[in-house]
């Protein structure tokens, strides 16, 4: 590119942008190189290092916003259509661009859209985590992973893990609920999945970035054992499963310091503990200070859209310059940046925008939701008889569309948003729906019935409707989005359309579509209840085919439904009453009990607890045999299925020291999904990580088992236990950052 190419630019990004591309010496023909792909990737590394002007290996660790925006004054020619970012290549050493798209339901679409990309939506994180599947994560990784690099992205900025604290957080939706064993195996599997394309996946938004009212300025306080047992092991568990080229750093404060310039978090936690070996970025526009950024271990700046002068281009020359950076940190960067990509193939393997197959995503999507949607109550309602003749459909856009989550995140479906004018008319909005119809869905599942339609808007209409039929679905939403909290009250008064509704018809159904937990007051006097989350671009048929019984349910819940705000940690974010900007602390005083490990010490009774789930047929489990869990011996049980038709079943093992000592009476220790016909039983195990029989000790750095009985229970939901067997286990200490070495008998 030509200086007079980079004319459109705002002046301080044209001047870094002409900086960058000053050519270094001509590559020596016949010499070794970094291309070379016979050699082994640390080689190549050394090679590019060498290789490579200062310029050049400053241009590698700064990334630009990727949209064509009013307000963005670095858009580069070669960006990607609407995306996320782009940090530009070496051309005159082949190294590539890294071109990178939101996020973790597939490619996504940014800000002043459009023009939209057209893309297949997975259902939202939450629901994913909701399947207790980590195959299926791993195919709808694989699936978003060939959308990506099928638009031409080489890095997917996908694998959101913060734990679900606050059910009014904006992101849940992004992410894999409130128990890390859970969310660490589940988006450890999608990142997988999602790497197999040779693309490189990034875990977001390390650490602690849990509420997003003002998530800018928020400072978080957490003890250093409470977070090791709570996001961190989240984190940890999702890198050690899922080998992420990339790591997010989240925009709050952790303990007085800006998470992109935490030393403790970054180069300590991360890339000393838990081994990190790829890079991190900031998230978009969380750098504060480029020399305490760089020597926290920050490796790449993203998103920089305006004021170029201020890039770390510039601002990390200055400080090598000046001595406040060392060369050898800048190295470092670039070498992480380098080899994680090299690793990941997403160089060797170059990406080019081709075709989609849309048919074939479309299945692996359905196939999630059909496995996340959660029955959460059935009064001898569900599934819905084929014998009806007629049904009344109310609410939530049903005749068009289901909800999806919005900012960052936002994936638009073929047909684009199916409900306009909806929600904030700026980023994050609008609300968008994607097109897939459930109430076409369930005219075509149910053939004999005469299925109506009313919007909901006036609920005597409804409730109208409702009782001139045999059964009543009301479709009930809660949009939320990045950088906002929510209720969990639903809004727009849908709690009064139930309640009307049920009212006119106890064989009343209402299907969710929130983005978390929300509260339920009219829950008695209805006789179904499912939770269909973002339910994805299929959602119309996967609700349609749970209703009708074409499809067995077997999600179950990764959060606890609270009984009413007063029974969590905090009824209201902190910081909510705070003008914009105003700095506040928030003290995660529950520290790592979270979800189920909070309603278990504070003895509440959740309205449905962690693991909960229905289905059509019934369950049994038993035979549990767990004699040395610590030792990596597995946990046996079995389970049988004593219905009336196949289905599949999630088994939750739960470990409790009888002495209590930890920071709740138990956690999760296990899960496992099993499939059985009508009769059949299966022998199934899982392996209890033993950081969590552990407790971390700060002063000696390392996970502590203590010495005694421990119950091993076999379970079915956070409340519900079918069998329990105690065992003795002896002293061990582990290593602060592996479940693997015991480091004393
Ligand atoms: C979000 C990230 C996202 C980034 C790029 C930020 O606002 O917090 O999750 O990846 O934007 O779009």
């Amino acid at each position: 590119m030509t200086v007079a190419t980079l004319a459109g630019l705002g002046q301080g990004c044209a001047k870094v942008a002409e900086r960058a591309e000053r050519s270094g010496a001509p590559v020596k023909v016949g010499a070794a190189s970094w291309t070379d792909r016979r050699l082994p990737v640390d080689e190549r590394v050394k090679l590019l290092l060498g290789a490579l002007t200062q310029d050049e290996k400053l241009t590698l660790l700064t990334g630009y916003y990727g949209t064509q925006t009013s307000w963005n004054e670095c858009q580069f020619p070669e960006a990607r259509l609407q995306s996320a970012g782009l940090v530009r290549g070496v051309p005159r050493l082949e190294f590539p661009p890294q071109w990178q798209t939101d996020a973790g339901s597939g490619v996504a679409t940014q800000g002043e859209a459009p023009p939209e990309l057209e893309r297949t939506l997975l259902p939202s994180g939450i629901l994913t985590a909701s399947t207790y599947n980590p195959a299926l994560a791993e195919r709808a990784g694989v699936m978003i992973g060939n959308e990506a690099r099928a638009s031409g992205f080489n890095v997917m900025l996908a694998g959101g893990v913060n734990l679900l604290r606050d059910p009014g957080n904006g992101r849940n939706f992004e992410y894999g609920g409130e128990d890390p064993w859970l969310a660490g195996t589940m988006v450890g599997a999608l990142v997988r999945g999602i790497q197999s394309n040779h693309i490189v996946s990034t875990v977001k938004h390390f650490a602690l970035n849990d509420q997003e009212t003002g998530r800018d300025v928020v400072n978080v306080k957490i003890d250093e054992a409470a977070a090791r047992m709570s996001d961190l092991l989240a984190f940890q568990l999702a890198i050690e499963q899922g080998d992420p080229g990339s790591i997010m750093c989240s925009y709050n404060l952790v303990n007085g310091a800006y998470a992109c310039q935490n030393e403790w978090l970054l180069t300590q936690v991360l890339k000393g503990d838990f081994g990190f070996r790829g890079y991190v970025m900031t998230d978009w526009g969380a750098q504060h200070d480029t020399v305490k950024n760089a020597n926290a271990g920050l490796d790449q700046e993203t998103g920089v859209r305006v004021k170029g002068e201020q890039q770390f281009l510039d601002k990390l020359a200055a400080a090598v310059t000046s001595g406040k950076v060392s060369q050898a940190r800048v190295d470092d960067m670039v070498r992480r940046v380098a080899q994680a990509l090299l690793e990941k193939g997403a160089i060797d393997e170059p990406v080019r925008p081709g075709k989609i197959d849309f048919a074939a995503h479309a299945a692996v999507s359905q196939a999630d939701a059909e496995e996340g949607i959660v029955l959460l109550k059935n009064a001898d309602i569900l599934p819905i008889s084929p014998t009806l003749k007629r049904v009344a459909v109310i609410g939530g856009h049903a005749d068009v569309g289901v909800l999806t989550g919005g900012g960052s995140a936002q994936v638009y479906t073929p047909g684009g948003n199916a409900v306009r004018g909806l929600g904030p008319a700026h980023w994050p909005g609008p609300q968008v729906y994607a097109r897939s119809s459930p109430l076409a869905a369930l005219r075509s599942e149910l053939p004999n019935a005469n299925i109506t339609w009313t919007d909901g808007a006036d609920p005597a209409a409804a409730a109208r409707a409702a009782a001139a039929a045999e059964v009543a679905i009301v479709f009930a939403t809660q949009w939320t989005a990045e950088s906002i909290d929510f209720s969990i009250s639903l809004p727009d008064e849908q709690d009064k359309l139930i309640e009307a509704v049920a009212g006119a018809n106890r064989r009343t159904i209402v299907v969710l579509e929130t983005g978390g937990p929300v509260l339920l007051p009219w829950l008695d006097r209805v006789a179904g209840a499912v939770e269909a989350w973002y339910p994805g671009s299929q959602g119309g048929p996967a609700i349609a085919r749970i209703l009708s019984g074409a499809v067995n349910p077997s999600g179950h819940l990764p959060a606890s439904f609270p009984r009413a705000l007063e029974q969590l940690p905090r009824a209201q974010p902190a910081g909510d009453k705070l003008p914009a900007h105003q700095t506040f602390d928030v003290s995660y005083d529950e520290g790592a009990a979270v979800g189920y490990r909070w309603y278990d010490k504070q003895k509440l009774e959740p309205l449905f607890a962690f693991g909960h789930g229905l289905s059509y047929t019934r369950f049994q489990q038993d035979q549990l045999t767990a004699q040395v869990v610590a030792g990596g011996r597995p946990v046996g049980f079995r389970v049988s299925n004593v219905g009336a038709r196949a289905g599949k079943h999630v088994a939750q093992i739960y470990v409790s020291p009888s002495a209590g000592g930890w920071e709740a009476p138990k956690r999760l220790g296990g899960f496992a999904k099993v499939e059985l016909a009508a009769g059949a039983s299966a022998e199934a195990s899982v392996r209890v990580d033993p950081r969590l029989l552990a407790s971390y000790d700060v002063a000696r750095h390392a996970w502590h088992i203590k010495a005694g009985e421990y119950a091993v229970l076999l379970a079915t939901t956070a409340r519900q236990t079918s069998q329990t067997v105690k065992v003795q286990l002896a002293e061990r200490w582990l290593p602060a950052g592996s479940g693997a070495a015991p480091l004393s008998p």
